[in-house]
């Protein structure tokens, strides 16, 4: 077994940890705090749903190298609680980030927003009663805690129990 992850999946997986954590952030607190009415806001969604898209591509394509390339064993800490929780929580951040971006594109398409951004159709005033932004603004806080979580774990095996693991999501010999 190697004893890092297929550098494809290294490249993907910081990549993916930008886009992602600046679509959340952008998101929040650029995105939703804008009126549909200002003009500005046709900049936010040529962005935002660009990136959203982009982040799909790629985390598919992702998930192929995953399922498709050799990975270091499962860490064991010795503790049931972490070794039991981090694969469901790798796969979890798989799941809700190709969600988030499913949730996107099936809120914009039941409002026109393509039409709109990309095209002269007429932009919708808010997305409030469409069933899609609730499931995509719950999805999103979902994420950040998953990958808050994400990070928490990675810090301690890093700094606390000092086992070397973010070598494992790095480059070099495997
Ligand atoms: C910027 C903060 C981040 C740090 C420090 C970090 C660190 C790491 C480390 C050290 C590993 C290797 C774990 C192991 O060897 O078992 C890993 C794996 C993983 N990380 Fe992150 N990560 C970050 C952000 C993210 C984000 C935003 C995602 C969201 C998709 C993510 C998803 C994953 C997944 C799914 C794995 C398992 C390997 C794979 O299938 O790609 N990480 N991360
Ligand atoms: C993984 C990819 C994505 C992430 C992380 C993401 C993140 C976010 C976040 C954090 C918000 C604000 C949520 C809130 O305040 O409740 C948001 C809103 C939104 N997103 Fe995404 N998004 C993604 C993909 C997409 C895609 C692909 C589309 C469309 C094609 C899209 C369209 C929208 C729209 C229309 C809003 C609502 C803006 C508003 O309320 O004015 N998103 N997104």
């Amino acid at each position: 077994m190697p004893r890092r992850y297929h550098p494809a999946l290294v490249t993907l997986h910081w990549l993916l940890a930008l886009f992602l954590i600046g679509a959340l952030i952008a998101g929040r607190f650029i995105l939703t705090p804008q009126d549909n009415a200002d003009p500005a806001k046709l900049i936010s969604f040529t962005l935002h749903m660009g990136l959203g898209l982009t982040i799909l591509a790629l985390m598919l394509v992702r998930l192929g190298v995953r399922l498709g390339t050799a990975h270091p064993p499962r860490v064991q800490t010795g503790k049931a609680l972490p070794d039991r929780v981090a694969p469901l929580t790798h796969w979890a951040l798989y799941a809700v980030a190709i969600a988030m971006s499913v949730s996107g594109i099936v809120m914009s398409r039941q409002t026109g927003l393509p039409d709109a951004v990309f095209g002269d159709g007429p932009m919708p005033a808010d997305f409030d009663d469409v069933p899609a932004r609730a499931v995509h603004g719950v999805l999103s806080m979902l994420l950040m805690a998953l990958i808050a979580l994400h990070v928490a774990a990675a810090l301690w095996h890093q700094f606390i129990r000092r086992d070397g693991l973010m070598a494992r999501m790095w480059f070099g010999p495997r």
